[in-house]
């Protein structure tokens, strides 16, 4: 076995060290109350829509339902809106009584019933942003020993209401006090959302060892010019992003809004590839009750979940850009390569980029690879380094490639593709 030298083992080591409570080595997937159910409390006139343990239980029962958990879609969480306008007599966050009337301990337990985890939300600052109580420093450690009693899974910490030194010293602190606790509690921080997303203001160092993924950008709403933007944000960043992300510790662009309203087909699949190839937590914020049958084929595909999931946990990178088309390329395991070709133009015909794999920088196995086309899922062919691939992106559309080397000796399983 040739063995590096020490000095780039240890210099790995110590690049890549991430917080240590084990959780997250992949990216988080399930689902999010925030996109599409914002802060709507109004259970009187709205009673299946409310944020309430009724959203809760009933989001939980069709993961379980409906296959979304056998795929690995397993947090159900809370955002801002779920607890009372006041801590308890003990100077503790509680719930909503109206809303939650059994409480967040028999809600985490109902969920963990279902074979899912629980997340929920809180504010380090002096109110969440939609103005409920926030996590100030005194009361970080209380907060983080409430929600380990109640058993919850993952805690996402906003920061409205606070300033840059606050956010300093609290984001930490929350991390020891997490830890403190006992309990395994995967810790999502928005800290660099607020201080601008990147270095020298945002130090990736710090945010790995501390939390298991982190907010860097604007908030994602329910439109393809939201999503548009904010891939380019992370196309435009990426030397400063890329090398951040890494097991049990990823950049989030944010939740998928797939199944909403702001989205085409072909804007849908652009963002699910571009999340599976970017190594993104894949939190869905759509209704779950109501999704289409179309919209269900784009999130539960099995092989773009596994390029998502890949055990390297490299992000991947934009690699080129030319006439409204975006090549972007993930390095997998063992030799393997997703490649996502994004058309951002909208003239109304699938327009052709035409490359190969030598172009794209694929070279490792000069006998070439097996393509395939990951949201058609079906097989392409053998293609050797120089055979031209001739690929039709439809506008504002994505294809992506997932490419296997024909000179492997891994035993590998076969992809799913459509039956
Ligand atoms: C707390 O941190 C220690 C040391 O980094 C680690 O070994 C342990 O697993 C952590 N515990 C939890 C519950 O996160
Ligand atoms: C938070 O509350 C403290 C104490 O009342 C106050 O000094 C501070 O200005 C507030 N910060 C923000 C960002 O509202
Ligand atoms: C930040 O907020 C804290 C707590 O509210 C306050 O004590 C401190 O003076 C503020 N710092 C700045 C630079 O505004
Ligand atoms: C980031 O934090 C790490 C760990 O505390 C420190 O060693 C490093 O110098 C910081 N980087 C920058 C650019 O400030
Ligand atoms: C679309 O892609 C081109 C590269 O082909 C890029 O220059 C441009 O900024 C992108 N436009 C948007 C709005 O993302
Ligand atoms: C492609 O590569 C193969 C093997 O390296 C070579 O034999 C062939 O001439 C090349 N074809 C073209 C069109 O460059």
């Amino acid at each position: 076995m040739l063995l590096p030298p020490l000095s780039i083992l240890f210099g790995l080591a110590a690049y890549c060290s991430s917080l240590d409570n084990g959780l997250l080595r992949t990216p988080p997937m399930g689902w999010l109350s925030w996109e599409h159910f914002r802060c709507n409390t109004d259970c009187k006139t709205d009673p299946e829509n409310c944020i309430s343990e009724h959203l809760i239980k009933s989001m939980a029962d069709k993961m379980t339902e409906d296959g979304w958990k056998e795929l690995g879609y397993e947090y159900v969480n809370l955002d801002d809106c779920w607890s009372a306008k006041e801590r308890d007599s003990q100077g503790r966050l509680q719930p909503d009584p109206d809303r939650f009337p059994s409480g967040i301990k028999a809600l985490a337990d109902y969920v963990h019933s279902k074979g899912l985890k629980f997340g929920i939300y809180s504010d380090l600052g002096n109110y969440t942003c939609s103005g409920y109580p926030g996590t100030t420093l005194d009361t970080i450690d209380t907060d983080a020993k409430t929600f380990a009693e109640w058993e919850v899974d993952m805690l996402k910490l906003d920061g409205c209401y606070s300033n840059s030194s606050v956010k300093a010293i609290g984001y930490p602190k929350m991390s020891i006090a997490l830890n403190k606790t006992g309990r395994p509690i995967a810790y999502s921080c928005s800290w660099p959302a607020y201080e601008g997303g990147l270095p020298p203001k945002v130090n990736y160092t710090i945010l790995g060892e501390i939390c298991n993924l982190w907010r860097n950008f604007i908030d994602i709403q329910d439109s393809w010019e939201s999503v548009l933007n904010i891939i380019e944000w992370y196309g435009n960043n990426q030397d400063k992003l890329q090398p951040a992300a890494g097991p049990g510790r990823w950049n989030d662009p944010d939740m998928l809004i797939i199944g909403n309203f702001g989205l085409s087909y072909e804007q849908s699949k652009v963002q699910m590839a571009l999340w599976a190839i970017m190594a993104a937590p894949l939190f869905i914020s759509s209704d779950l009750r109501t999704i289409s049958e179309d919209t269900k084929y784009i999130l539960q595909n099995q092989l773009l979940i596994y390029i998502n999931q890949d055990s390297l946990g490299i992000q991947g990178q934009r690699i080129m850009q030319s006439h409204h088309f975006e090549v972007w390329k993930r390095i997998l395991v063992n030799g393997q390569f997703a490649v996502a070709v994004m058309n951002n133009g909208t003239e109304g015909i699938p327009r052709l980029f035409e490359t190969n794999l030598a172009l794209m920088g694929i070279l490792d196995c000069k006998e070439g690879y097996k393509i395939y086309d990951v949201l058609e899922q079906v097989f392409l062919g053998d293609f050797a380094l120089n055979t031209t691939l001739n690929i039709k992106v439809t506008p504002t559309g994505v294809v992506l490639l997932f490419l296997r080397p024909l000179c492997s000796f891994t035993d590998f399983t076969k992809p799913v593709l459509r039956a």
